[in-house]
């Protein structure tokens, strides 16, 4: 694990001989830390089931919505913390580490943020208001989310950009270290791992540590299709961040079991997406499931070898039933991450602990 990140929690230093049925954490605990974003409100928006799973599967939390934003200031100057303190807390009290998301983004941000004079003045107040809060108690900050074009080149043609210029990553990350000087501060973003996205984020990054922007860390978030995953790519893109002397995340991962016009991951995107049936509904096929178990577990074991950058593997929810990939880019009954609806582990989990022993 890189030295900028956090300590992970005593418990998670673990441990030799470890199985499936100790938990996704202990599987990996020598290698990374293993995280989960959560939606619901902490603690009574998950059934007594649903948090066992939590602290018994994870060591660390990102909140899936209720710190981005337009959640945490939805008017100006208003802020609402209730969400987020309640989930830090909950961290906290189960040794959990918060990998918190996210400060600048063109999604799920109000329009005054961008409009009229004052955006920067806005823009820092924010960061300053939200990391100043919860200094020393995350671990990780996303800092700016989804800033590099896809298609196209350089930055992505967002209201930030349009407001502030290419400037605006600079001024939020230089504000966020203000705010907490220990937390680790990420640039995070889909499909750059893939090769032409790859290459102008390497672009993006080199120049601003030229220039001295505090950025540590790089989040891929992993939202990928069954039998689509880049691993060679994935690799590429891990040694050539690990190369500017950056940390590695896989921040949100997911591993759609029903294709998909692209891996993209914006909800704003609209696609043709059409779909005769709701294919899974009464669920999974095992040939399914043991495709997806295969390929988790070629995941895990190419991240455990490269554990000296891999800082963290964060799957994005808790079981297939509350998954984002049931409403988008359309309805349907999906089933991507590793516990089923019942918050049973799926064949991924026995996968990952051979493709650990290897
Ligand atoms: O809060 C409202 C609620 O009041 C309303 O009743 C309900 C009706 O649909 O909508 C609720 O808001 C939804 C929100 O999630 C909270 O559930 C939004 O419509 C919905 O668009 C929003 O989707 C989130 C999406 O980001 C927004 O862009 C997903 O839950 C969340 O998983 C997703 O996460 C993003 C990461 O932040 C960045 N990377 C991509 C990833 C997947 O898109």
């Amino acid at each position: 694990m890189s030295p900028s990140s956090r300590e992970p929690p005593v418990a998670l230093r673990a441990s030799s001989a470890v199985s499936a049925a100790d938990g996704m954490s202990a599987l990996c605990a020598e290698s990374f830390v293993v995280g989960c974003a959560v939606g619901a409100v902490l603690p009574d928006g998950l059934t007594p089931q649903e948090q066992a799973l939590l602290v018994g599967q994870f060591a660390a939390l990102t909140p899936e919505n209720c710190m981005k934003p337009v959640s945490i200031q939805p008017a100006p100057g208003r802020y609402d913390f209730a969400e987020p303190d309640a989930l830090v807390a909950f961290a906290e009290q189960h040794g959990m580490a918060v990998n918190a998301h996210c400060l600048v983004w063109h999604q799920q941000t109000p329009d005054w943020s961008f409009s009229g004079d004052g955006v920067r003045e806005r823009l820092v107040d924010h960061i300053r208001t939200v990391v100043g809060r919860y200094a020393g108690r995350v671990a990780t900050w996303d800092v700016v989310n989804e800033a590099v074009a896809e298609p196209g080149e350089g930055l992505r043609e967002s209201p930030w950009l349009a407001a502030l210029g290419p400037e605006y990553l600079e001024i939020a990350f230089h504000a966020a270290r203000a705010a907490d000087p220990g937390a680790v501060l990420y640039y995070n973003d889909y499909n750059i791992e893939r090769p032409a996205k790859r290459e102008r984020t390497l672009r993006l990054l080199r120049g601003l540590l030229e220039r001295g922007v505090p950025v540590q860390g790089v989040g891929i978030q992993g939202h990928w299709v069954l039998d689509q995953l880049p691993f060679a790519d994935l690799e590429a893109a891990i040694e050539a961040y690990g190369g500017l002397g950056l940390e590695v995340s896989l921040t949100e991962v997911d591993l759609d079991v029903i294709d998909r016009p692209d891996c993209g991951a914006d909800v704003a995107v609209h696609r043709e997406y059409h779909l005769d049936q709701d294919l899974y509904a009464e669920g999974c096929p095992p040939e399914i499931l043991a495709r997806q178990a295969e390929q988790y577990g070629r995941l895990v074991r190419i991240l455990a070898d490269h554990a000296d950058t891999v800082a963290r593997l964060s799957f994005w929810g808790l079981h297939d039933g509350v998954s984002w990939l049931n409403d988008w880019p359309g309805k349907r009954t999906n089933h991507p991450l590793l516990f089923d609806r019942a918050c049973r582990a799926k064949p991924a989990m026995d996968a990952i602990a051979r493709a650990l022993q290897r």
